[in-house]
Formats: structure tokens, sequence, C-alpha cells
């Protein structure tokens, strides 16, 4: 397994993401986005959008980033949002114990071992630690002092700052206060499902692998609120047998093995726990195909009892085969009513809906999707080796940060003036295009390459005289010439 991404050097040169305040050498684990990166990660968003709330007729909504304490005690945050950690004895170094041997296990190809470690909690991870003698990589120290270190970003609010709130660790929270008032407000009937995309915040306690690991991280939520005695007879433009008839890579708990299964097969053994669950798998693989992800490369996973999250009935991980190994980029979680229950307690509010000519607390089907790692797994998977020594990125058009460049074939006024010109013209359509006129055409080709644009148009002296340009493809290097005004329907 391969530590370095392809992509690295390309993730660097053309800063399409790069550490947080850098020049300080500051904490890690933060990201921020330059152009290209995030003109990537807004298409994830807009491809997402298309095909959840909209393709099936849900609502977004955006909530608050801070939430008072009270809130993450009746969801219980408070009390279980944790990681496994340990320090170093002498260098103080800190450990996340899970990840510490996951990279033990890994580095020997045993399997066995890695699928041991999600069963364990925080004193016998540290046991194999010290039993398969692992020391501080740092100073060679004895790693002790085991903790389950909860991973929220403490802040105070109110007039005196006192009151404790924190920085939220999921969307899901602000939709699960909001649902009443929603459901009310926009005439919605069970099921239904309210989304959201926004950022998120854990102290990840060893930050690495770039965006693998990271402290901020955007979500693309979605909630389906379900009545769990009502029959299922699809949803969100999926029906049943299509629904059933839908073959997925999964990986079943307990096994470690990987095969292909059809949805009805999952959904009767209970490896999938009800059908909403499985609409957002079967979404969910569509929109990894849509960001051209290549399908050998993800699986479902059926999480063990012991890695379930504290208010999960049963979760299934959307995992990505990168050069880190497969990395989770969406969890998916049988959530109940643990939610709206605890919050109507805590807050004293009936959250209750009125469905069948019953009252019902709703239940919880949630797709909760990383928008951070998604964009690393398509970046990671998209480098190719052009044969005479540069990198390109063959994105699909749907991930590429422009749909085209524009370049003068030189330096001359005339080429310039004409080129702007074009580059203009594709902004009015609302085609996004990468203007550049320094350095040779075959740099410049190159670099447009390197970070995924799928067409170059190049201005040159025959422009001027009959009006036509050339296009070149990025993946087979080929031009053709065309008329201006076939341009914008051809770079599409
Ligand atoms: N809402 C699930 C999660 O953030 O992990």
């Amino acid at each position: 397994m391969a530590n370095e991404s392809p992509a690295e050097d390309i993730i660097k040169r053309r800063t399409v993401f790069y550490r947080s305040f850098g020049i300080y050498a500051e904490a890690g684990g933060f990201y921020d986005y330059g152009p290209i990166g995030l003109r990537m990660k807004r298409n994830i968003e807009s491809e997402w959008r298309a095909m959840f709330p909209e393709a099936m007729g849900l609502v977004e909504i955006e909530t608050s980033t801070i939430l008072p304490e009270i809130v993450l005690k009746a969801s219980g945050h408070l009390a279980t949002f944790t990681d496994p950690v340990a320090t170093c004895g002498s260098c103080h170094t800190s450990y996340r114990l899970d990840k510490l041997l996951e990279e033990f296990y890994s580095a020997r190809g045993d399997d066995e071992g890695l699928a041991e470690i999600r069963r364990m909690k925080l004193n016998d991870m540290l046991a194999k630690v010290e039993s398969n003698g692992i020391k501080c990589s740092r100073c060679g120290g004895r790693i002790g002092n085991p903790e389950n270190f909860n991973l929220m970003f403490k802040t105070q609010i109110g007039q005196k700052g006192t009151d404790a709130a924190y920085l939220r660790p999921e969307t899901a929270q602000g939709i699960f206060m909001g649902f009443k008032d929603i459901y009310r407000s926009h005439g919605l009937r069970l099921p239904c499902g309210i989304c959201q995309v926004g950022k998120v915040f854990r102290n990840e306690i060893s930050p690495r692998q770039g965006l693998v690991r990271v402290r901020e991280i955007t979500q693309m939520e979605t909630e389906l609120f379900i009545d769990k005695d009502a029959g299922f007879s699809g949803f969100g433009g999926i029906g049943s047998a299509e629904l059933e008839a839908e073959r997925i890579r999964f990986v079943k708990r307990g096994t470690g093995a990987e095969g292909e299964f059809s949805i009805k097969e999952l959904l009767a053994e209970g490896a999938i726990p009800n059908e909403y669950l499985a609409v957002l798998l079967y979404k969910e693989k569509r929109l990894i195909e849509r960001l051209g992800i290549g399908m050998e490369k993800y699986r479902f996973r059926q999480l063990d009892k012991e890695e379930l999250p504290h208010y999960s009935a049963g979760n299934i991980d959307l995992e990505i085969k990168t050069s880190y190994g497969y990395i989770e980029v969406a969890g998916n979680a049988d959530r109940g009513d643990y939610d709206l229950s605890s919050h109507a307690k805590l807050s004293n509010t009936d959250l209750g809906v009125i469905s069948n000519e019953k009252k019902v607390l709703p239940h919880v089907a949630e797709a909760s999707i990383g928008v951070d790692r998604l964009l690393f797994s398509v970046i990671d998977g998209a480098v190719k080796d052009d044969g005479r020594g540069w990198k390109v990125l063959s994105l699909s058009k749907s991930m590429a940060p422009y749909m085209c460049s524009v370049f003068p074939l030189q330096k001359d006024d005339g080429l310039i003036s004409k080129a702007e010109e074009i580059h203009r013209e594709l902004g009015k359509r609302r085609i996004s295009s990468y203007y550049s006129e320094s350095g040779s055409i075959g740099k410049r080709y190159a670099k447009s390459d390197e970070i995924g644009i799928p067409n170059a148009i190049t201005v040159d002296f025959d422009t001027l005289k009959d009006g036509t340009v050339t296009i070149r493809d990025r993946d087979t290097y080929k031009q053709v010439r065309k008329k201006i005004s076939e341009v914008f329907e051809a770079v599409v």
C-alpha cells in the first residue's frame, strides 16, 4: 500500500488544497482550498444536490455551527463522542490507539489483526500496543495513560462568555432540532427527507494523510424521516423492484470478505437494516459513478457492533480504495428514534407528527457524506501518466475545475484580444474557462491537462482570418478545427 498519493505533486504545485496557516507551521489537520480545489469541491456538492435533494424531492436547510451544551448532552456526543488516545510517557506525543494499531497491522498485511482492532475497547488496544512492542515514533518512549478523548471543540457563549457550547460535530443535530417546524411549514409527509451541507469540527488527535484525517470537515448529510410501521413502496423516485434488483459490492459484518450482492438479499438477511437506508446506498453508488470514481474502487462495509456510533442500531460505510488503502467517505446509519426522542425529552417538546392518522415519532435513516475525502478520492484515482513525463488528471466532466482552457497561440495582440473575447463569451454562457497566455503552448497544454480540464481552445492566426479555432482533447491530444460559434456546444 502506497503512503503517498500519485496526485501529491499536482495538489502541492497547483495549490488544489494546502495546509491552513502554513506560514506559521501551527496546528495540523486544517486545510484551505485554492481556486482549483474549491471549484472541484463545489462540483461534488452540486452533483450531490442534483442527486439527493433535487432528484429525491427532499428539502435542504442550513443550521448553526455552534451548539449549546444541552444539545450535545441530548445527542449523546458529550458523553460518548470520543477516540481512544494514549500518550508517550517521555515526550508526551499523543496517539490514536486504533490508528496506531491499524498502521502496524496494515504494514504487515495482517487483515485479521485489522478486523480485531475494530472490536476492541480502550484498554485492550493499549495491551495490543504493548504486546506488539509499539513505541513512540518520536522518541521511542513507552506509550501509556489511555483515555477516551472527546473530539468536540469547546467554546463559550452568552453575555459573559461563560456558557459552554461546542462547534458542531455533525450537521445532523440542526436537522433534528428543526425537524418539526420544517415538517409543518413545508407541508411534508412521512416518509420525507431533510438535508444539509456544512462544516463540522472534530479534534482529530493525530491528523495526517492530507484531507483524510482533518479537524474541519464539510459534510453533505441527508436525514430520511420514516414511519417505521408503514410499508415501503419506493422512495425518492426509486421503486421497490429497481431498488431490490440493484447489486452492490458489500462486506458483511464479521466476514471481512467482499462480494457482490443484490440489495434484496442484503435486506432479507438484515445486513441492510431497512429499505430507506438501501435507497441511500443506491444513491451513493450513483453519485460516485457520476464523479468518475471507478466502480471497482468502491465497497459498502457493514460495521461490527462494537464499531457502531452511540446513536446507531446499524451502520454501513461507503469506502473508496485510494493510495492510502480503503477510506471511509460516507457513513449510513439506522438512527431509529434515538435523536428525536432524546431531544423531545430534554427540551420537553413534542416532536411527534401525525402519520396514517396516528401520532408517531419518526425513525431516521441517515447518509453522511464527507466532501473532503470524496474530493481526495476523485483526484487520487484520476492521475494518469501521459507517457511523456507529465501527469494528467483524467477527471469526468462533472468534476473538472473548468470546462475548457482558452489560449492564444503566442503573445500577439490580435490573438490575445480574440482569445480574451472567447473567454468572456464562454463566461456569459456560464461555461467555465481557464485563460492563460504565459509560457509555450506545449507547457500550457500540459498545465491544463494536469488539473483535468477536458478541452483546450487555441486561437491562432487562422482564427483571425476565418473565425475558426482548434479544440484539443485532454485524453487523446487530438485537435479538431471548429468555427467559434460551434465551440460553445463542443466543450460542454
Ligand atoms: N452524522 C453522522 C456523522 O457525522 O458521523
